[in-house]
Protein backbone atom coordinates (compact mmCIF):
# COMPACT_ATOMS: atom_id res chain seq x y z
CA UNK A 1 0.00 0.00 0.00
CA UNK A 2 1.22 3.42 -1.07
CA UNK A 3 -0.05 6.61 1.30
CA UNK A 4 1.12 10.07 0.31
CA UNK A 5 1.40 12.67 2.66
CA UNK A 6 -0.34 15.70 2.16
CA UNK A 7 2.74 17.29 4.39
CA UNK A 8 4.21 17.62 1.00
CA UNK A 9 1.20 18.76 -0.57
CA UNK A 10 -0.13 22.65 -1.24
CA UNK A 11 -2.30 23.45 2.12
CA UNK A 12 -4.33 26.26 0.16
CA UNK A 13 -5.51 23.22 -2.05
CA UNK A 14 -6.08 20.26 -0.30
CA UNK A 15 -9.01 18.77 -1.94
CA UNK A 16 -7.02 19.23 -5.27
CA UNK A 17 -3.88 17.67 -4.05
CA UNK A 18 -6.13 14.59 -2.49
CA UNK A 19 -7.64 13.96 -6.33
CA UNK A 20 -3.96 14.54 -7.74
CA UNK A 21 -3.43 10.85 -6.03
CA UNK A 22 -6.66 9.18 -6.05
CA UNK A 23 -6.76 7.05 -9.62
CA UNK A 24 -8.89 4.64 -10.46
CA UNK A 25 -9.43 1.64 -7.37
CA UNK A 26 -6.12 -0.96 -7.80
CA UNK A 27 -3.97 1.70 -8.81
CA UNK A 28 -3.72 5.53 -7.31
CA UNK A 29 -3.38 5.98 -3.54
CA UNK A 30 -4.46 3.21 -1.11
CA UNK A 31 -4.59 5.90 2.14
CA UNK A 32 -3.32 9.22 2.24
CA UNK A 33 -1.58 10.22 5.03
CA UNK A 34 -2.33 13.72 7.07
CA UNK A 35 0.06 15.03 9.71
CA UNK A 36 -1.11 16.20 12.47
CA UNK A 37 1.92 18.11 14.60
CA UNK A 38 1.23 20.58 17.91
CA UNK A 39 3.72 21.94 18.05
CA UNK A 40 4.79 20.12 21.63
CA UNK A 41 5.33 16.76 20.80
CA UNK A 42 7.21 18.09 17.59
CA UNK A 43 8.54 21.52 17.09
CA UNK A 44 6.43 21.98 14.26
CA UNK A 45 2.53 22.93 13.92
CA UNK A 46 0.17 21.86 10.74
CA UNK A 47 -3.24 21.08 11.11
CA UNK A 48 -5.96 19.56 13.51
CA UNK A 49 -9.74 18.55 13.72
CA UNK A 50 -11.44 20.85 11.00
CA UNK A 51 -9.22 20.13 8.29
CA UNK A 52 -9.53 16.54 8.53
CA UNK A 53 -12.97 16.46 8.78
CA UNK A 54 -13.10 19.03 5.48
CA UNK A 55 -11.23 16.40 3.72
CA UNK A 56 -13.25 13.49 4.70
CA UNK A 57 -15.71 15.07 2.54
CA UNK A 58 -13.38 16.25 -0.23
CA UNK A 59 -12.03 12.87 -0.84
CA UNK A 60 -12.69 9.03 -1.08
CA UNK A 61 -8.92 7.89 -0.37
CA UNK A 62 -9.24 6.70 3.32
CA UNK A 63 -7.30 9.12 5.73
CA UNK A 64 -4.64 7.98 7.60
CA UNK A 65 -4.22 10.28 10.65
CA UNK A 66 -0.63 10.57 11.94
CA UNK A 67 -1.27 12.19 15.47
CA UNK A 68 1.98 14.00 16.71
CA UNK A 69 0.84 15.75 19.41
CA UNK A 70 1.08 15.13 23.00
CA UNK A 71 -2.38 13.78 25.30
CA UNK A 72 -3.71 11.62 22.52
CA UNK A 73 -5.62 10.52 25.42
CA UNK A 74 -7.66 14.23 24.82
CA UNK A 75 -8.23 14.44 20.66
CA UNK A 76 -7.77 11.42 19.13
CA UNK A 77 -11.29 10.52 19.05
CA UNK A 78 -12.40 13.25 17.28
CA UNK A 79 -10.70 11.74 14.41
CA UNK A 80 -12.19 8.63 14.55
CA UNK A 81 -15.55 9.92 14.86
CA UNK A 82 -14.78 12.33 11.64
CA UNK A 83 -14.56 9.62 9.80
CA UNK A 84 -10.65 8.59 9.99
CA UNK A 85 -10.07 5.34 8.54
CA UNK A 86 -6.58 5.14 10.19
CA UNK A 87 -5.77 7.15 13.80
CA UNK A 88 -2.05 6.66 14.54
CA UNK A 89 -0.76 7.73 17.85
CA UNK A 90 2.74 8.00 19.35
CA UNK A 91 3.84 5.28 21.73
CA UNK A 92 6.08 8.11 23.38
CA UNK A 93 3.11 10.28 24.35
CA UNK A 94 0.13 8.02 24.90
CA UNK A 95 -0.51 6.98 28.84
CA UNK A 96 -3.12 4.36 28.32
CA UNK A 97 -2.34 3.24 24.50
CA UNK A 98 -4.59 0.02 25.23
CA UNK A 99 -7.57 2.12 26.17
CA UNK A 100 -6.77 4.46 23.54
CA UNK A 101 -7.33 1.63 20.78
CA UNK A 102 -10.32 0.00 22.30
CA UNK A 103 -11.90 3.82 21.90
CA UNK A 104 -10.49 4.42 18.38
CA UNK A 105 -11.42 0.90 17.24
CA UNK A 106 -15.26 1.31 18.93
CA UNK A 107 -15.60 4.59 17.42
CA UNK A 108 -15.36 2.83 13.53
CA UNK A 109 -11.58 3.71 13.07
CA UNK A 110 -8.14 1.31 13.00
CA UNK A 111 -6.20 1.97 15.89
CA UNK A 112 -2.58 2.69 15.24
CA UNK A 113 0.72 2.80 17.51
CA UNK A 114 3.93 4.97 16.36
CA UNK A 115 7.66 4.50 17.13
CA UNK A 116 10.17 7.15 16.98
CA UNK A 117 13.28 5.94 15.54
CA UNK A 118 15.35 6.11 18.80
CA UNK A 119 12.23 3.91 20.39
CA UNK A 120 12.81 0.21 20.95
CA UNK A 121 10.11 -2.21 19.74
CA UNK A 122 9.98 -4.64 22.54
CA UNK A 123 8.61 -2.46 25.31
CA UNK A 124 5.23 -1.95 23.45
CA UNK A 125 4.85 -5.58 21.85
CA UNK A 126 2.17 -6.62 24.68
CA UNK A 127 0.36 -3.05 23.27
CA UNK A 128 0.59 -3.51 20.15
CA UNK A 129 -1.79 -6.88 20.13
CA UNK A 130 -4.63 -4.23 20.48
CA UNK A 131 -3.64 -2.23 17.25
CA UNK A 132 -4.28 -2.44 13.64
CA UNK A 133 -1.01 -1.20 12.63
CA UNK A 134 2.44 0.00 13.56
CA UNK A 135 3.78 3.18 11.87
CA UNK A 136 8.00 2.63 12.27
CA UNK A 137 8.93 6.02 11.74
CA UNK A 138 12.21 6.52 9.79
CA UNK A 139 13.02 9.92 10.89
CA UNK A 140 12.89 11.79 13.33
CA UNK A 141 8.85 13.36 13.47
CA UNK A 142 8.07 16.52 12.65
CA UNK A 143 9.35 17.51 9.05
CA UNK A 144 8.92 16.38 5.51
CA UNK A 145 11.95 15.85 3.02
CA UNK A 146 14.29 14.57 5.83
CA UNK A 147 16.97 11.50 4.89
CA UNK A 148 15.76 8.02 5.25
CA UNK A 149 17.01 6.11 9.09
CA UNK A 150 18.05 2.25 7.76
CA UNK A 151 18.83 0.93 11.18
CA UNK A 152 14.74 1.07 11.85
CA UNK A 153 14.24 -1.47 9.21
CA UNK A 154 15.71 -3.84 12.31
CA UNK A 155 12.39 -3.10 13.94
CA UNK A 156 10.67 -3.53 10.55
CA UNK A 157 12.04 -7.02 10.39
CA UNK A 158 10.96 -8.45 13.91
CA UNK A 159 7.65 -6.85 13.35
CA UNK A 160 7.27 -8.71 10.57
CA UNK A 161 8.61 -11.69 11.97
CA UNK A 162 5.99 -11.31 14.72
CA UNK A 163 2.98 -10.82 12.09
CA UNK A 164 3.76 -13.80 10.12
CA UNK A 165 4.05 -16.22 12.88
CA UNK A 166 0.90 -15.28 14.63
CA UNK A 167 2.47 -13.69 17.57
CA UNK A 168 0.99 -9.74 15.77
CA UNK A 169 -2.32 -9.17 13.22
CA UNK A 170 -1.05 -5.67 12.14
CA UNK A 171 -0.15 -3.85 9.02
CA UNK A 172 3.46 -2.53 9.53
CA UNK A 173 4.05 1.14 8.12
CA UNK A 174 6.84 3.22 7.57
CA UNK A 175 6.81 6.86 7.24
CA UNK A 176 10.06 9.46 6.24
CA UNK A 177 12.46 9.47 3.61
CA UNK A 178 10.68 7.25 1.06
CA UNK A 179 11.24 7.23 -2.21
CA UNK A 180 12.91 5.31 -5.26
CA UNK A 181 15.94 4.72 -3.58
CA UNK A 182 14.46 3.58 0.08
CA UNK A 183 11.57 1.84 -0.92
CA UNK A 184 13.29 -1.16 -1.92
CA UNK A 185 14.73 -2.02 1.61
CA UNK A 186 12.22 -1.04 3.37
CA UNK A 187 9.75 -3.44 1.13
CA UNK A 188 12.58 -6.55 1.15
CA UNK A 189 12.65 -5.73 5.50
CA UNK A 190 8.38 -6.57 5.35
CA UNK A 191 6.58 -3.16 5.40
CA UNK A 192 2.96 -3.29 3.96
CA UNK A 193 2.12 0.51 3.76
CA UNK A 194 4.69 3.01 2.67
CA UNK A 195 4.38 6.56 3.37
CA UNK A 196 5.64 8.87 1.24
CA UNK A 197 5.09 12.64 1.09
CA UNK A 198 8.12 14.53 -0.80
CA UNK A 199 8.56 11.79 -3.52
CA UNK A 200 5.05 12.24 -4.41
CA UNK A 201 3.86 15.28 -4.38
CA UNK A 202 7.59 16.83 -5.09
CA UNK A 203 6.64 15.14 -8.57
CA UNK A 204 6.22 16.39 -11.86
CA UNK A 205 2.87 13.55 -11.77
CA UNK A 206 1.91 12.83 -8.25
CA UNK A 207 -0.08 9.54 -9.31
CA UNK A 208 2.67 8.29 -11.97
CA UNK A 209 4.81 8.57 -8.56
CA UNK A 210 2.43 6.85 -6.81
CA UNK A 211 2.53 3.67 -9.69
CA UNK A 212 6.32 4.30 -9.95
CA UNK A 213 6.53 3.37 -6.19
CA UNK A 214 4.22 0.67 -6.32
CA UNK A 215 5.81 -1.00 -9.35
CA UNK A 216 8.91 -0.86 -7.45
CA UNK A 217 7.34 -2.58 -4.28
CA UNK A 218 6.30 -5.32 -6.37
CA UNK A 219 9.28 -5.99 -7.70
CA UNK A 220 11.48 -6.01 -4.23
CA UNK A 221 8.89 -7.93 -3.01
CA UNK A 222 8.94 -10.69 -5.37
CA UNK A 223 12.56 -10.95 -4.37
CA UNK A 224 11.60 -11.36 -0.67
CA UNK A 225 9.56 -13.88 -1.23
CA UNK A 226 11.71 -15.65 -3.91
C1 LIG B 1 7.23 13.52 9.29
C2 LIG B 1 5.91 13.03 8.80
C3 LIG B 1 5.94 12.34 7.50
C4 LIG B 1 6.39 13.21 6.35
C5 LIG B 1 7.16 12.35 5.41
O1 LIG B 1 7.11 13.88 10.63
O2 LIG B 1 5.33 12.12 9.73
O3 LIG B 1 4.68 11.76 7.19
O4 LIG B 1 5.33 13.78 5.63
O5 LIG B 1 7.70 13.15 4.42
P1 LIG B 1 8.84 12.60 3.46
O6 LIG B 1 8.27 11.46 2.71
O7 LIG B 1 9.17 13.78 2.63
O8 LIG B 1 9.98 12.16 4.34
ZN1 LIG C 1 3.53 11.01 9.12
Amino acid sequence: MIAPSILAADFARLADEAAAVAGPPGRGADWLHVDVMDAHFVPNLTLGLPVVQALRKATDVPLDCHLMIEDPERWALGYAEAGAHNVTVHAEASREPVALAKDLRAAGARAGLSIKPGTPLEPHLETLRHYDTLLVMSVEPGFGGQEFIPEVLDKVRTARRLVDTGHLTLLVEIDGGINADTIEAAAEAGVDCFVAGSAVYGAAEPARAVEALREQVRGASAHRWG
